[in-house]
């Protein structure tokens, strides 16, 4: 039997301190009616000073481990998506492996922006199947509010932070009934990179960065490629619409995931939706996602799950995956 790259368990972490809409528009020029309307967020959740990437990642990872009732001797591997890391070095993947008692393996970040944990996972898969690795935590860990403009409406309402974690185990499988990773599919167009980007980083003098973002054309975007995504993981496994039982799309906006949702011919009830609560988490929104509708029960082992997003880079990508 080949391998196949099973998730085995997932974990989740949310900053304690949420702030609504209403509560934003006391210091932005804002209203709740707009936020909603034009994205379906209500609120998100904002971190302490000691809520990092790492901080957020370990706990995650940690309850991504046990869910699959695994420990740190299960793990050969830690890749991190994050836009937001605490250092520009060591990794904040091995801040996670120390702080979670890892004591072998490897661990790096993995840059990606939104569609971070998209191609994290994409590149877990790799290693599993040629037999590098037997378990790795892939994470989306992220804190965007400490990257905002907070004199950019257009931009500062639309983000959170959090952290979401899988745990992915070498299992065996072949088809698309048996468990596990059927596909990933990660793609990118670096012309496209100024429509979405942070203006600095700590290789740029005097420049920590502010993320900026022309909404209108990454929408146009995202609506094509991710509708393209879609269609291709469906058609490289032989498989139609009718037989994905869930969709957990990226939480940018509830219009594109709705636009994303009839593309599938889903129902609302089977596209998982966290953005009103969590607005947008970039990297950690897949995983965030999928842990939520893991944890509640809605997501059953057997089920097929597409997994798609899209976001700075422009990256994209999906993966389909037997539960
Ligand atoms: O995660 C990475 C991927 N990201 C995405 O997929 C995001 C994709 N883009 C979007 O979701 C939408 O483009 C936004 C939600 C960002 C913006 O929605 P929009 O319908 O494209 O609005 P807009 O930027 O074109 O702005 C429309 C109006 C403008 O006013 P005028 O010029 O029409 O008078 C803005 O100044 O809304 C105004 N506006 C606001 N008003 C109140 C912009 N931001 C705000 C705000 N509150 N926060």
């Amino acid at each position: 039997m080949p391998i196949r790259s099973i998730l085995a368990g997932t974990g989740a972490y949310l900053p304690a301190h949420i702030v609504t809409n209403d509560e934003l528009a006391l210091t932005v020029d804002t209203s709740d009616s707009w936020i909603r309307e034009r994205t379906g967020i209500g609120q998100r959740h904002f971190a302490a000073p000691h809520e990092t990437a790492a901080f957020m990642g370990t706990e995650a990872a940690r309850a991504a481990l046990a869910n699959a009732g695994a420990g740190p001797d299960d793990v050969d591997g830690i890749i991190l998506a994050t836009s937001t890391p605490d250092q520009a070095f060591p990794a904040t993947a091995l801040r996670v492996q120390a702080a979670l008692g890892v004591t072998r393996g490897f661990g790096f970040d993995l840059a990606a922006a939104c569609a971070g944990f998209i191609y994290a996972l994409s590149v877990a898969d790799g290693m599993i199947r040629a037999g590098q690795a037997k378990g790795i935590l892939v994470i989306g860990s992220e804190v965007y509010s400490r990257i905002l403009n907070w004199q950019d409406r257009g931009t500062c309402v639309l983000f959170g932070d959090g952290a979401g974690a899988v745990f992915v185990r070498a299992g065996e499988g072949s088809g698309c009934i048996d468990r596990g990773i059927l596909s990933t599919h990660i793609h990118a167009q670096g012309t496209l990179g100024d429509i979405l980007y942070v203006d600095g980083a700590v290789g740029q003098p005097d420049k920590p960065g502010h993320l900026v973002m022309h909404g209108r054309e990454v929408f146009r975007h995202a609506v094509t490629r991710l509708a393209e995504a879609v269609e291709e993981a469906l058609a490289a496994n032989g498989l139609t619409r009718r037989d994905v039982d869930w969709l957990v799309p990226h939480q940018a906006n509830a219009r594109i995931i709705d636009a994303m949702g009839r593309k599938l011919g889903l129902s609302s009830e089977r596209v998982v939706v966290t953005v009103d609560r969590h607005a947008n988490t970039s990297a950690a929104s897949v995983p965030l996602a999928l842990a939520e509708a893991c944890a509640d029960g809605r997501i059953r082992r057997g089920d097929l799950v597409l997994l798609e997003a899209l976001g700075g880079g422009l990256a994209w990508g999906s993966a389909l995956v037997r539960m």
